[in-house]
């Protein structure tokens, strides 16, 4: 798989790149490439912003930017990668959506700051408009981070143990639902013991506690 990062902060991938499952899925052949508008912006000084039409506060970032960044990545015809835009606005970004991204062979994260990006980007340059919560960030690195972070994880040799991202939080195993609560030693701390069918070594028991918890936590919303 390939992700490409338009970003005015490029820098900030580098320590991203370097987190352990990122890294066992690059060292695998997967790719996740920067992209600075800055380097390609048609306009002077580096500019990528303007005010926005209409009035008000903040700086927008121009279409023509945008547009320049992804044809000097992939040209002006033939197959792009699935764009998708970052923005407070868009879809929530969820675990079936990390399994929709995780099955793409190649996507574009347009990051976006200031007061966003000119509409016209979400209108006819990407294919998805993400949001990663109802809540507003400087900027779209973090939620680029976010997206990468839930698909990459997904891919085979990320973790350490491959069923880690089979029965998790969400997962088609356990009915969508979240995880079931995990405990280890000490057996007891404080007087806060661990449920006594962990330790009972009756696997039967134990998969059916855990599920009962998992549901108990998906009926109470948590
Ligand atoms: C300060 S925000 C712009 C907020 C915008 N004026 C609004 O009210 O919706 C700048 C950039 O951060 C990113 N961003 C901020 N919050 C986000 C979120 N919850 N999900 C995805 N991207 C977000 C987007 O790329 C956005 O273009």
């Amino acid at each position: 798989m390939r992700i490409d990062i338009f970003t005015l902060f490029p820098e900030w991938f580098g320590w991203f790149s370097q987190q352990r499952h990122v890294g066992n899925v690059l060292a695998a052949g997967s790719k996740l490439q920067c992209f600075d508008y800055r380097e390609t912006t048609p306009l002077g000084a580096g500019q990528v912003d303007d005010s926005p039409y209409g009035g008000g506060a903040g700086m927008v970032m121009r279409v023509d930017v945008v547009d320049r960044a992804l044809e000097d990545a992939y040209g002006q015809a033939g197959r792009r990668p699935r764009v998708i835009v970052l923005t407070p606005s868009g879809r929530i970004f969820d675990d079936s959506l990390a399994n929709e991204l995780a099955d793409e062979p190649h996507l574009a994260l347009l990051c976006g700051r200031y007061e966003g990006i000119d509409e016209r980007v979400r209108e006819h340059l990407a294919d998805d408009a993400i949001s990663i919560g109802r809540y507003v960030l400087a900027g779209g690195e973090l939620a680029a981070m976010v997206v990468a972070d839930a698909v990459l994880r997904k891919l085979p040799g990320a973790l350490g143990h491959a069923s880690s991202a089979q029965e998790e939080s969400f997962s088609e195993a356990l009915g969508g639902a979240p995880e079931y609560p995990h405990y280890t030693r000490p057996p007891s701390y404080r007087g806060w013991s661990v449920p006594e069918i962990l330790l009972s070594g009756d696997h039967a028991a134990i998969r059916a506690w855990r599920l009962d918890r998992s549901r108990e936590r998906e009926s109470e919303g948590s």
